[in-house]
């Protein structure tokens, strides 16, 4: 036996014990793939990798993005160390990476190199569990439904009275409109919300706002949710196609530390 696994929650979650040479050569990605795709995230308690390993380990998963230096993006508050510090507050807030692009990102993995006292733990919400739980009615209702995703719409919430520049420079990224219902190759179907989301595209503005605060309402519920209580070193993989996260909100000047590998999309939101 390569490894063992331990469901962390009935929903959503799993801890996979391995060895570092499993984790590196490869041999247990394929189960490791099937296993993110239908668990949601992937937790590698204390598995102590350094950069070079988390990089050959997102390798054995799939293709990794050049995001960060030698492919290791640090998570931090601390504006000396990343210059997109204070964007990352918007991961305070349930999201999912990348809807401003085509292709969102696969997964990504995450690993703790620095713990804050207080605040910082990371929750996943499976989104597949949550579009399967809903009633047959609304399923047909939100069939064909489209959301406008902009990335000034998640920085409205942490910066809710921008200047005109700060604007102007979240507008350069297009907004996106993307079904809210996403079908899958593999036939499963999962709701695509998060902070990121503006409005329901054809939908008056407050009927389309009410309709996602619900839906993520539903979506977030506790039997929805997986909450990580880092340990250093831990390292936890989640499948962005099929869950949404944030953090619980940590000072900036906590010292916070986690070093991401994010893994290239393979599947356009549609
Ligand atoms: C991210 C993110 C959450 C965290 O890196 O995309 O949302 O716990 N991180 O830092
Ligand atoms: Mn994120």
């Amino acid at each position: 036996m390569k490894f063992t696994t331990i469901d962390l929650t009935p929903r959503i979650g799993s801890e996979i014990r391995t060895d570092r040479e499993t984790m590196l050569d490869g041999s247990a990605a394929a189960e490791f793939r099937r296993l993110l795709e239908q668990r949601g995230v992937i937790v590698f308690r204390e598995a102590n990798l350094d950069d070079r390993q988390q990089v050959a380990f997102a390798r054995t998963l799939g293709e990794v993005t050049q995001l960060g230096e030698n492919s290791i993006f640090k998570v931090t508050l601390d504006k000396s160390v990343n210059r997109s510090a204070e964007y990352l507050k918007g991961t305070f807030f349930w999201h999912i990476d990348g809807t401003t692009d085509d292709v969102p990102n696969l997964a990504s993995i995450l690993s703790a190199r620095k713990l804050s006292a207080a605040g910082g733990q990371t929750e996943f919400a499976n989104t597949y569990a949550a579009y399967d739980d809903l009633p047959e009615p609304e399923k047909q209702y939100l069939a064909g439904l489209k959301v406008v995703h902009s990335l000034e719409t998640s920085q409205r919430m942490i910066n809710p009275a921008p200047t005109y520049a700060e604007l102007k420079a979240w507008q350069r990224i297009a907004e996106k409109t993307h079904p809210l219902v996403w079908r899958h190759r593999s036939g499963r179907k999962s709701l695509v919300l998060g902070m990121t989301a503006s409005h329901v595209e054809g939908m008056n503005l407050p009927e389309g706002r009410a309709l996602l605060c619900r839906l993520t309402e539903w979506a977030t519920q506790p039997q929805y949710v997986y909450r990580h209580e880092w340990r250093l070193g831990d390292l936890v993989v989640w499948d962005n196609t099929g869950t949404m996260h944030r953090v619980v909100p940590y000072p900036a000047d906590s010292g916070r530390m986690m070093h991401r590998t994010t893994l290239v999309g393979e599947e356009a939101l549609a």
